[in-house]
């Protein structure tokens, strides 16, 4: 009988909804060149996963350039270096973007080093316990692949490297393949401005081709998605607004809902899997441990 009453407690446990359980989830978007959509898509992935109930943030890890914040139109004031130096609490820097979406400024990692005050880390992971309820951390990297961009890279559940048809983003896109796929076994691609779907599969495959002949078989790289050079995304960032909420049934919002679903899906049966619970502090901790 009891051992029935906990088989039963069990059952229960599992499969009760609760998405506080299941631990957050780091998607990080990087790409080998600059400008070709990482923060557009960031951000607009960050804003679909929002829309549909969970609890997000975008983390501005190339906050050296004008990006996330330009993009969501918000003054952005102190980054988590202030923090790190204990020049602000934690609180002081996120900025509540919509609902369900806040926005966590970054730093390069190589300056977060030069703050290593034992004390202030601990106070700082304290209070990383008011972000343990998120379900996604979407990662804005900066482009190339310097060593704190692979720190990033490595620490994250799922990894998105995004090119553009041109043969520079796309012989940068490579090399970041190239690097990332010593600490990563899966990658995907998101090819960005693409004219259309054959377009997008004949560079993901020329991609592929040289991946498979100079990296091997062991490393998984798959194409997500693509989105099309859309006069609306570009309308849109040129306002300061999310395409996914101006125009959230055109096909480019369609094209980056079907690379969220598919996200979702993989990251929700892995969770199954190993069943690692993760959360912003415990990502953070893993990272300023190894800077
Ligand atoms: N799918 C797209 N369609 C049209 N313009 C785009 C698209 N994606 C990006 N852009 C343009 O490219 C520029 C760079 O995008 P951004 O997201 O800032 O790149 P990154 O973060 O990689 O540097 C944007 O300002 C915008 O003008
Ligand atoms: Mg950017």
């Amino acid at each position: 009988m009891e051992s029935q009453a906990n088989k039963l407690k069990e059952i229960v446990q599992q499969s009760s909804p609760q998405k506080r359980n299941r631990g957050t989830k780091f998607i990080a978007v990087t790409s080998g060149k600059g400008g070709v959509g990482k923060s557009t898509i960031s951000a607009n992935m960050a804003n679909i996963l929002a829309k549909n109930g969970y609890k997000v943030a975008l983390f501005d890890a190339d906050i050296g350039l004008a990006n996330l914040d330009v993009l969501l139109n918000v003054r952005i004031h102190k980054n988590i270096l202030h923090v790190l130096k204990g020049e602000c609490s934690l609180s002081e820097i996120i900025i509540n973007v919509n609902k369900n979406l806040i926005l966590i400024p970054g730093e390069s990692g190589d300056e977060i080093l030069k703050y290593s005050d034992q004390f202030i880390f601990e106070r700082f992971f304290d209070e990383t316990a008011m972000l343990d309820n998120l379900d996604f951390v979407i990662i804005d990297t900066g482009a190339g692949i310097g060593g704190h961009i692979q720190l990033f890279l490595e620490a994250s559940d799922e990894v998105i490297v995004v090119t553009v048809p041109d043969p520079a983003a796309i012989t940068d896109a490579y090399a970041t393949i190239k690097v990332t796929s010593k600490i990563k076994s899966s990658l995907h691609m998101v090819i960005n401005m693409s004219k259309n779907d054959k377009e997008a599969q004949l560079i993901f495959e020329k991609i592929q081709k040289v991946a498979l002949a100079n990296i091997g078989g062991d490393l998984e790289l798959d194409l997500i998605g693509k989105l099309p050079s859309d006069k609306l995304i570009a309308r849109s960032i040129k306002q300061r607004t999310l395409f996914t909420n101006d125009s959230p049934n055109s096909g480019a919002s369609m094209d980056l809902k079907r690379i969220v679903n598919k996200l979702v899906y993989k990251l929700e049966r892995k969770v199954l899997k190993d069943g690692e619970h993760r959360s912003f502090g415990s990502f953070f901790k893993r990272l300023i441990e190894q800077f």
